[in-house]
């Protein structure tokens, strides 16, 4: 099972290991600040925004089409930008690095 790491809005790095389902779940799971999930990952709430890294982009893949709609009412929204319950983990993804965006408490 892949290796995520997430990086909050404070700097805070937290590296999970054996990590299954939607990147969404994993951070809400593993209390990562700054990832919510209101609407349980149906793609209508946008607290579970992440920013990917360059190197990760072409693997992670573009947002959906719901995804891009929902998006489009946020401001911190970026090329870098995607909803995390919308990125299924898989092999392929083993060692991605996420950053959340936010204000630090
Ligand atoms: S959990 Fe609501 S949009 Fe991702």
């Amino acid at each position: 099972m892949p290796k995520v790491t997430f990086i909050t809005a404070d700097g805070t790095s937290q590296t999970i290991d054996h990590s299954h389902g939607s990147l969404m779940e994993v951070a809400v799971d593993h209390d990562i600040q700054g990832i919510e999930g209101a609407c349980g990952g149906v793609c209508s709430c946008a607290t579970c925004h992440v920013k990917i890294p360059v190197e990760w982009r072409d693997r992670v893949g573009p947002p959906n089409e719901a995804e891009t709609d929902t998006m489009s009412f946020m401001d911190d929204v970026d090329e870098t930008s995607r909803l995390s319950c919308q990125i299924d983990l898989d092999e392929s993804l083993d060692g991605l690095t996420v950053y959340v965006p936010g204000q630090p408490d």
